[in-house]
């Protein structure tokens, strides 16, 4: 089985029970309550996107990891609704975000982390219908690529399956940690 077709089987429980308890939607319903998204989000991504970022040589992997990271857009769009560098700063982190200490590792939290763009384009579009809020007035994070997604996505897994048609005991690896990052959005968002 193909790297993604392996992703895609083996998270797809933990895929509809985080899309069912997120309950984004429901969280996203109020002026307020998106502000309490944003920051939670924020509050897993950056220690993940940290410890991706130190985890590699990302050029050596042939990844433009910069051009991917999502805790930039998630500052961009708390500033946009209304918080101070200094108040994002002292946001509470996730303490107990998965291992990303080699390739395998990071394959698998960057699946699950570019996987969240594609839900992120229904969920763009339904915070524009309901709060009015556009990628410039809070939204950047679940707009991401916007009309880029499929693009950014097939890139992704391009590059995944490349790195694991060399190596194959990457797979397992990225599999497990797939598993994991799912877990801790899982524990961290309480569902
Ligand atoms: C209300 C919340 C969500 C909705 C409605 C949603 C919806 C979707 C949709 C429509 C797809 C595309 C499926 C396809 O084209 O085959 C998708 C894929 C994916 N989503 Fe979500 N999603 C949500 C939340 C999340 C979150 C919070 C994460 C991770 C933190 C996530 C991770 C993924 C991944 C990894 C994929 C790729 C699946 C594959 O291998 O094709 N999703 N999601």
């Amino acid at each position: 089985m193909s790297l993604l077709a392996a992703l895609k089987s083996e998270t797809a429980d933990q895929h509809a029970a985080l899309e069912n308890g997120l309950d984004l939607f429901k969280r996203a319903a109020t002026a307020d309550g998106y502000v309490e998204l944003v920051k939670k989000f924020y509050a897993i991504c950056r220690p993940m996107e940290r410890r991706l970022v130190d985890a590699m040589d990302w050029e050596l992997a042939g990844w433009d990891f910069e051009a991917r990271l999502k805790t930039g857009w998630l500052e961009q769009d708390l500033q946009a609704l209304g918080m101070s560098p200094e108040q994002i700063q002292n946001i509470p982190l996730c303490a107990f975000v998965p291992p990303a200490e080699n390739l395998g590792q990071a394959i698998g939290c960057l699946y699950v982390l570019e996987g969240s763009t594609l839900g992120g384009q229904l969920i763009s579009k339904r915070l524009r219908e309901t709060l009015g809020i556009t990628p410039e007035t809070g939204g950047q994070f679940f707009s991401g690529y916007a009309a880029e997604t499929s693009a950014q996505w097939k890139r992704f897994g391009e590059w995944a399956e490349g790195l694991v048609a060399s190596d194959p005991s990457l797979q397992p690896v990225a599999v497990d940690t797939a598993k994991a990052t799912f877990d801790c959005f899982f524990r961290w968002f309480d569902c």
